[in-house]
């Protein structure tokens, strides 16, 4: 089998990490590319440098050129400004949908048959564009926010009941923004629903940090955005696309009339496997988690109409 060749734009620290986790998962020669010059350069070298230690046999080149990505199976799009303290993601509209929209266009040119995955935030609204840039069918463009979302929440979860997070499944569902929809009916310990493991205010209490959790990581970093888990995320979807795990992660799909929602880009359980979402499940809601729903499908549109794309 020929070695898979997984693009990442922005060599900042989500692009640099997603690198790190990639390789040491082996999913395949890495193209880590900025517009800075010398900066993916030195990233990818030293992480090359740093495979005879942990004994990986990915290879990492970092360029400016887009000639580089060329054919490459998967493209992890982080490139775009991150959020400062008193930013809300949607504050960074304006300038993503430009940077969203020129990567796209360079992307699509050199690999006419990746699947694109977009970080950049806001991001249900950039997986948009970097969609209507792109031309691609629905299929292979989709936004990474629920698999981060998700493992804030098992996190969470774990840290609240002291077991391990092996055990812990979560589901958020949603806009990555303040309105995501935590689903604790869909959580669960070693198959047991959280809702049977603690009490209510416990639970509203986690719920609540979930959905600012992006925010409390900015605020403790002052002068930046989280990457960590961030790009753990978006390497757990590579990962399933690049194996054809065929996994259930929440991700930000284009929905075509699932869950009620017509021609954007939302949090719904995806089935993720080489053809990129190959599925979008739909769950029970209850009204109350509709409610939600729908209150984060009203946010995205409002959104979608200020942008000119
Ligand atoms: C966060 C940013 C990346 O949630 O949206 O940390």
């Amino acid at each position: 089998m020929a070695r898979k060749k997984i693009t990442i734009v922005g060599a900042g620290n989500v692009g640099a990490h997603a690198a790190v986790w990639a390789s040491i998962k082996e999913l395949g020669d890495i193209v880590l590319i900025d517009v800075i010059e010398g900066v993916p350069q030195g990233k990818g070298l030293d992480l090359t440098e740093a495979s005879p230690v942990e004994g990986f046999d990915s290879r990492i080149t970092g360029t400016n050129d887009y000639n580089d990505t060329a054919n490459s199976d998967v493209v992890i799009i982080t490139a775009g400004i991150a959020r400062k303290p008193g930013m809300s993601r949607s504050d960074l509209i304006n300038t993503n949908t430009g940077i969203i929209k020129g990567v796209t266009e360079q992307i699509v040119k050199y690999s006419p048959n990746a699947i694109i995955i977009v970080v950049t935030n806001p991001l249900d609204v950039m997986v948009y564009v970097a969609w209507k840039a792109s031309g691609f069918l629905q299929n292979r463009v989709i936004g990474m926010a629920g698999a981060l979302d998700a493992a804030r929440l098992k996190s969470f979860i774990a840290m609240e009941l002291n077991v391990s997070v092996e055990d812990v499944h979560a589901m958020v569902i949603g806009g990555h923004a303040d309105e995501m929809v935590p689903l604790p009916r869909y959580s669960t310990v070693a198959g047991i629903p959280i809702t049977q493991l603690m009490g209510k205010e416990r639970l509203d209490a986690i719920m609540e940090r979930t959905k600012k959790a992006g925010g409390e990581i900015v605020s403790l970093l002052k002068t930046g955005s989280a990457f960590y888990a961030p790009s753990a995320a978006v390497i757990e979807m590579a990962e399933a696309i690049i194996r054809d795990k065929k996994r259930i992660i929440p991700c930000a799909a284009y929905c075509n009339g699932e869950y009620g929602v017509n021609g954007i880009f939302i949090g719904v359980p995806v089935k993720l496997g080489s053809n990129g979402v190959e599925e979008i499940i739909e769950i029970e809601l209850n009204e109350e988690e509709k409610a939600q729903f729908d209150n984060s499908v009203s946010a995205i549109r409002k959104l979608i109409e200020d942008i000119k794309i």
